[in-house]
């Protein structure tokens, strides 16, 4: 099975793939990406060498780009990662935001749609469901009320997905995820922000009250999921993925603290995020009954085990958090990309 995986260089798109090239022995991938300032492809050095790996730059939006790659490469499937992922900043600077997830989401569906792709998984978020009121949870049929720039990009590109099979009967899966942590992500949302601030003793900024409530999903769990989606879902439909952990913010903080043995004086209560969701909540039932995923991760291990690589890989902090993240892309795939090693 040869895949494209779209947004291979960021945080959980590298997982996929590591995971996916590790575990299994029958499939090829194409990783794809713009790298941005979230790509980076150290996080898939492990799997670089190996014959059944292929990194090519490219930009979604870029519709000749990717009608030229899908024709030539006939993948038998595209997982679809790539996307702005960040609220703060899609509150800050919307534009890009609407480029890449819906233009580039767009673009990608209608080249796999001309050369008939057999599989599309769109990976989308339990942000499109807006803030859920206690004690309920979304399932799939839940109503979408996008709140920020960003989560309205991600409902807007499920639904087009969703308009492929409907229209053109297009096998397009849509999976609907909750907040991830793990290693490799950027150090600009909640864990891995307050981690790598705690340890350089500086204030962990908490916005509001630190009331509201997120399900934490551990990266490696996520990406298992996508794959049991990709190998057995149905075409047309939506999975849920939960980790069937909810928290208050504050209580992740506490727990950050507690593992890096920092003090509680390091919290700031700083200005809310406008329009900030109080309560993600998801019912992962339909993906559990039919594929028989479930998260395998608890939280207090999946945590330890973040704060424990942070602590071990602070030269890649530095280099993301410098913007010298295009470095190692520089020495070793400029200009021959489409190289299997390097
Ligand atoms: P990320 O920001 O870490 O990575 C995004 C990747 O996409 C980066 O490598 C970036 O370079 C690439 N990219 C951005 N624009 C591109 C473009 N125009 N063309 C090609 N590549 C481009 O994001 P993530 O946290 O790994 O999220 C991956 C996907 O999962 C996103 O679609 C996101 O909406 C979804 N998701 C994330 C979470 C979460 O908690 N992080 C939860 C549910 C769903
Ligand atoms: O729910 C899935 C979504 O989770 C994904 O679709 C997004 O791509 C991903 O970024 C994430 O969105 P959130 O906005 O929930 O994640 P973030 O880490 O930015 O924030 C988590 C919570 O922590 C949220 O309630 C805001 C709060 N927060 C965040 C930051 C960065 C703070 O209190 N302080 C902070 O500094």
């Amino acid at each position: 099975m040869k895949i494209i995986v779209t947004g291979a260089a960021g945080f959980i798109g590298s997982c996929f793939v590591r995971q996916v090239l590790n575990e299994t022995s029958d499939v090829s991938i194409i990783a794809l990406d713009k790298l941005t300032y979230a790509g980076n492809l150290e996080n898939l050095k492990s799997v670089a060498d190996l014959p059944t790996f292929q990194f090519v730059r490219a930009d979604i939006a870029d519709a000749d780009a990717i009608e030229s790659l899908l024709a030539q490469e006939q993948p038998d499937a595209i997982v679809h990662f790539a996307a702005e992922s960040h609220v703060d900043r899609s509150i800050l600077s919307p534009a890009p935001v609407f480029e890449t997830n819906l233009k580039g989401t767009f673009v990608l569906l209608e080249a796999a749609r001309k050369q008939k792709t057999p599989r599309f998984v769109h990976v989308s978020t339990d942000e499109v469901y807006g803030s859920i009121r206690e004690p309920f949870e979304a399932d799939e049929s839940y109503p979408l009320i996008a709140s920020s720039p960003y989560s309205a990009s991600k409902a807007g590109s499920d639904l087009l997905a969703l308009s492929y099979f409907t229209t053109y009967k297009q096998p397009v899966i849509v999976t609907r995820a909750s907040n991830n942590y793990g290693p490799y992500q950027f150090p600009e949302k909640l864990i891995p922000l307050m981690i790598t601030n705690a340890f350089e003793d500086k204030p962990l900024p908490v916005y509001g009250n630190g009331m509201q409530v997120r399900d934490w999903l551990f990266v490696e769990d996520h990406c298992r999921a996508i794959h049991s989606v990709l190998l057995s879902g149905k075409e047309g439909e939506v999975y849920n993925i939960g980790g069937s952990r909810s928290l208050p913010n504050i209580e992740v903080v506490h727990k950050i603290l507690e593992i890096t043995g920092k003090p509680e004086s390091l919290i700031q209560y700083v200005t809310d995020r406008p329009g900030h969701d109080l309560r993600y909540a998801l019912s992962s039932e339909k993906i559990e009954k039919t594929t028989g995923w479930n998260p395998q991760v608890s939280f207090e291990s999946g945590l330890k085990l973040t704060v424990d690589w942070y602590l071990q890989n602070t030269p890649w902090v530095d280099r993301v958090k410098s913007g010298a993240y295009l470095d190692y892309y520089e020495q070793n795939y400029a200009g021959r990309e489409k190289a299997s090693s390097h």
